[in-house]
């Protein structure tokens, strides 16, 4: 048995010290690193949660169990049916002359699950494409051509200025106006909000990806691109007085008459951008005469209602991509991404916890729970 010299336990304490500092920073830049993340430390920093925060103060309650934005619609099905010229341009296997099975979802803009169809004006379409290669592709797209703002910060700041003032129950004009001399880009969706006709049902609507994406062919070649879906059902207008007079639910119930009668499809249509295209600010949109390439068409065959339907437990987040398609340069993309992860674990949790909104307001409405 070999004893111990005299002032080993001192020394073997020294030698402890160095390694126990290491281990006592790296706990606390953990730590730090949390609370940075979480904005504990930047209170006024714009985290996914502070403006999910600003989206339900937006929406003036919050309606538990349902999405943040975009709370009413319903589920659909059907299937995206290649055209081959989109094999140019990405390796995603949906592009060959192949029929690919989706989940989707046509919605209107805004929080409520109980929103007035005749007063939306926006409405859109969601997809989650599901390829033989066992990728997914989801993509969420709107009614409007390009974004109200060029920024997420400036996306922030439009929502909070619509929120309802707590003494008048409507948005504050001033905080409006303050908004629109902040962000001159706003003018262009403005006008687009105020002048474009508002069409009589999902079926004949557009819907537009607005953010630019990156494609990749086989061949490595690497071109920016945006989307969108032409209606194949032909444009009609609404007038004012059908605006003023229509059911709170006439787009879902269009959509169930439509159906009946046959599946419904839109074109697929790519946009490639040329060098010096803005790709990462959606609120401009490349010119008309920029390479247009139809890759395909949606049909879609069925719909359910959204509490009910398989699309009610799906996060659209725009990032979720095949091999083949990127996302570009432009900052909202992750922001989306970020934000709908927030609003998807919230809902579900109302959800879980079983603290979804019960039905009330319209009977009708496509939205609500039993
Ligand atoms: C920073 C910008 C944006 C923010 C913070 C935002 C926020 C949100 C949130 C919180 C949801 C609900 C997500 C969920 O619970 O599943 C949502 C849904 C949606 N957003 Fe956005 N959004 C942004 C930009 C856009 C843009 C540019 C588009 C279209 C081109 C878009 C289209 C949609 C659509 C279609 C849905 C409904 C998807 C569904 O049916 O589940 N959003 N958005």
């Amino acid at each position: 048995m070999s004893e111990i010299e005299p002032g080993a336990t001192s020394s073997t304490h020294r030698r402890a010290w160095p390694a126990l500092l290491s281990i006592t920073l790296i706990v606390a830049a953990v730590a730090l690193a949390f609370a940075w993340v979480a904005g504990w430390l930047t209170p006024g920093r714009l985290t996914p949660q502070r403006f999910t925060n600003a989206i339900e103060a937006g929406n003036g309650q919050i309606y538990r169990g349902f999405r943040r934005a975009h709370a009413k619609g319903v589920c659909v099905a059907g299937y995206f049916e290649g055209s081959g010229k989109g094999v140019a341009l990405s390796s995603a296997a949906l592009f060959a002359p192949v029929r690919t099975p989706f989940v989707g979802r046509l919605s209107i803009g805004g929080g409520s699950p109980y929103g007035l169809d005749g007063k939306a004006r926006v409405r859109s379409m969601a997809l989650q494409l599901n390829s033989a290669d066992g990728q997914q592709w989801r993509m969420a797209m709107n009614s409007f051509p390009f974004f109200a703002v060029s920024s997420v910060q400036a996306f922030y700041e439009q929502t909070v200025a619509n929120a309802p003032d707590p003494t008048t129950g409507t948005p504050d004009p001033a905080k409006q106006a303050a908004f629109a001399t902040a962000h001159p880009e706003f003018a262009r969706f403005a006008d687009w909000a105020k002048t474009a006709p508002w069409s009589t049902s999902w079926a004949n609507t557009t819907f537009n990806g607005v953010n630019a994406f990156r494609f990749i062919n086989g061949s490595g070649e690497i071109h920016n691109v945006r989307w969108s879906m032409l209606p194949q059902t032909a444009f009609e207008a609404m007038t004012p007085e059908q605006r003023a007079t229509v059911d709170s639910d006439f787009l879902s119930e269009d959509l169930q008459r439509r159906l009946v009668q046959a599946p419904l499809r839109w074109t697929m249509l790519v946009i490639v951008a040329q060098p010096g295209d803005p790709t990462s600010d959606p609120s401009q949109a490349w010119p008309d005469y920029r390479q247009h390439v139809d890759v395909g068409t949606v049909v879609i065959e069925s719909s359910t209602p959204q509490d009910t339907g398989a699309c009610r437990d799906i996060n659209y987040d725009p990032l979720v991509l095949p091999t083949g398609v990127t996302g570009s340069d432009d900052p909202i993309l992750a922001a989306r991404s970020a934000v709908y992860a927030v609003s998807f674990n919230r809902r579900e949790h109302d959800i879980a916890t079983g603290k979804a909104a019960a039905a009330t307001g319209d009977a009708k409405a496509q939205g609500r729970r039993p």
